[in-house]
């Protein structure tokens, strides 16, 4: 009798086990948070052999220095320099500030991180147009991505209306 009561016992324990372990897994597991790629949160490598339509290879910001030797395909024409000051005004304006000065002249800026003053003549002169091009596709250190934002193209635009503002 006293066998039967302990194998009981047993046989409760054991359920009640495999019960609270399935909990804990699908605690753990929760299908409704599954992993996420959030936008602009990663460039991904294209898989060999892969040709993009419409648009240009992304070079990660890791390989900054081979970006950075792409010549500038779009000439710093006075259209190409509007549509850059354009998409400025839309996308770059919050952190650097209407006339690109840096320092807190964005509203963002106040709250967040002052940036550099793109109108410098010693950075103009420092960096190349792929340098620039890259950071805006591929983002810096605090500079958020722009690769599903605006189009490399976009990208050239802007990098002519930040020629067009350096101080001579
Ligand atoms: C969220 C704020 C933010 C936005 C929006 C932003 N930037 Fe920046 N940018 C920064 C910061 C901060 C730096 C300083 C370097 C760093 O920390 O990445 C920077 C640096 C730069 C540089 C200098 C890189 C160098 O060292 O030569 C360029 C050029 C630039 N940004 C262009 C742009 C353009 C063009 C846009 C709009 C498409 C833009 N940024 C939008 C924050 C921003």
């Amino acid at each position: 009798m006293k066998y039967v009561f302990i194998l009981t016992l047993l046989v409760v324990a054991a359920a009640g086990g495999m019960m609270g372990t399935a909990v804990v897994i699908r605690w753990n597991d929760n299908m409704t948070e599954t992993p996420k790629i959030v936008p602009g949160e990663r460039v991904f490598k294209m898989p060999q052999g892969v040709v993009p339509r419409g648009g240009d290879l992304v070079i990660r910001k890791e390989q900054r220095e081979i970006a950075a030797k792409q010549p500038n395909p779009i000439k710093a024409s006075e259209a190409s320099v509007t549509i850059g000051r354009e998409r400025f005004q839309i996308f770059c304006v919050p952190c650097h500030g209407p006339e690109a000065k840096g320092g807190t002249t964005g509203p963002v800026a106040t709250k967040f991180i002052p940036t550099p003053d793109l109108t410098n003549a010693d950075l103009q002169k420092q960096r190349t147009d792929g340098y620039w091009h890259s950071y805006i596709v591929a983002g810096g250190a605090v500079m958020p991505a722009y690769a599903e934002a605006l189009s490399s193209e976009e990208a050239w635009h802007l990098v002519n209306f930040l020629r067009s503002v350096a101080r001579k």
